[in-house]
């Protein structure tokens, strides 16, 4: 039997491929793939969600060297709630699209990407453990699920990752998820380390972003916790030069630091910065300077927690205005700060934010809807 590849301590993603960071440059992205192989990365994740070309364009480069790396990619459509993308033949469909787009003949992990509250756990969970004894799949995991449904599949299925985000700008995977992990021997891997390029430092309150750049939504450049990431990168700065590191590098570091982390993925499009990003691998932050960073992280917690409740008071309480897409992202913010702080109950207000997106997916966002959201907010908040 052929030994499995080791996952390399920064592993390589294909996410920037669908536009979210803006348009990119797929040439560039080739030479990136190929420095990442020349730099020892040997986990390159991607997903159908990401479009054809981000599973193509990454098995035509990898052929080469396959057998050398660990591929994981993820199952098919983004949650339309017209659509159930785990039930068992759209599992066995959707991989049999991968490993064509892929050219390979097993997918190392593969990822339940999204959640489908229509098909029950153990549907997709027969799927998967059919495809593992075809030899399809060598392993699988879960992601962005709620936590329940998460526990779920630990309990259920034979999951052997978990990916969650992860970065020192973005912690809350910390507090329950990454335990929750540990306690079911599933293995961590972090994504978006870099805090979507925020603690490079090379992103300030200033900028802006492309049209279609996901960071334009992002709560994590928005209001305070903009503010909070800038303040982290400062500080990851002023530990860096303990070590000669730059901040972005100390930030991988620290995630990798964290028990149960495999691998932190990066998703840049540039082999300059991949070869930065590698930075953060390969050696180890003092004992001293994870207690200095966790106390710097205990303080931003506190700040954050006063500052965002005030923050999330203030836009549910506000009237809407003419600019849908700024309310819009107003109630974004209030989903992240509700999500990261348990401040309601996820059945109550994941339809809410689920109609929400569908809309705006759409175009059909009206001021009522934004109203109507607000109100219900308003009614199973706790502030
Ligand atoms: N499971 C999930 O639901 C899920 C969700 C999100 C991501 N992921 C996976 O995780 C991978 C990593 O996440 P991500 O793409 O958000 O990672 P990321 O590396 O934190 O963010 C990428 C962004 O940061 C910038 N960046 C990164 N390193 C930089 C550097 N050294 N200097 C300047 N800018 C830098 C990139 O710009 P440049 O291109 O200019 O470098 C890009 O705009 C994804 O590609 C995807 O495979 C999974």
């Amino acid at each position: 039997m052929k030994k499995e590849a080791s996952i390399s301590e920064l592993g390589l993603g294909c996410y920037a491929l669908s536009g979210v960071y803006g348009e990119v440059d797929k040439d560039r992205f080739r030479e990136t793939i190929k420095r990442a192989k020349n730099l020892g990365i040997t986990l390159f994740d991607t997903a159908e969600t990401y479009g054809e070309e981000a599973e193509t364009l990454l098995g035509e480069m990898i052929k080469p060297f396959r057998d050398e790396v660990v591929i994981s990619t993820k199952i098919g459509a983004a949650a339309d709630p017209n659509t159930s993308p785990l039930r068992y033949e759209n599992v066995k469909a959707s991989c049999e699209r991968s490993l064509e787009r892929l050219q390979t003949e097993n997918i190392d992990i593969y990822f339940v990407h999204f959640d489908d509250p229509r098909t029950e756990v153990e549907e997709t969970i027969e799927a998967l453990e059919e495809l593992k004894s075809e030899g399809k799949i060598k392993h699988y995991g879960v992601s962005h699920l709620p936590e329940k449904r998460i526990e779920e599949y630990f309990k259920k299925g034979d999951v052997s990752f978990c990916m969650m985000e992860l970065s020192a700008a973005n912690r809350g995977s910390r507090k329950s998820l990454l335990p929750l992990c540990r306690n079911h021997g599933v293995k961590a891997i972090a994504f978006s380390v870099t805090g979507r390029g925020l603690l490079t430092g090379e992103i300030n309150v200033s900028n802006s972003f492309e049209k279609g750049d996901i960071r334009n939504m992002d709560a994590l450049f928005k209001k305070e916790r903009f503010r909070s990431g800038i303040r982290v990168t400062e500080k990851l700065g002023e530990v860096g030069e303990r070590y000669d590191k730059t901040p972005v590098q100390v930030g991988i570091r620290w995630v990798l630091e964290q028990e149960g982390v495999v691998s932190a993925l990066t998703g840049t499009s540039s082999p300059e910065h991949l070869e930065e990003n590698v930075g953060g691998a390969g050696w180890r932050l003092k004992e001293e300077d994870l207690e200095e960073l966790e106390s710097f992280f205990e303080k931003e917690d506190r700040i954050l927690k006063k500052k965002e409740k005030e923050i999330v008071r203030e836009i549910l309480s506000e009237k809407t205005s003419k600019n849908i897409s700024k309310d819009f992202e107003d109630l974004v913010y209030v989903m992240e700060v509700t999500d990261d702080r348990n401040l309601a109950n996820q059945e109550d207000y994941e339809p809410i934010f689920r109609k929400l997106l569908t809309l705006r997916k759409k175009d059909e966002l009206e001021r009522f809807d934004i109203e109507e959201a607000r109100e219900k907010l308003k009614a199973i908040i706790e502030l």
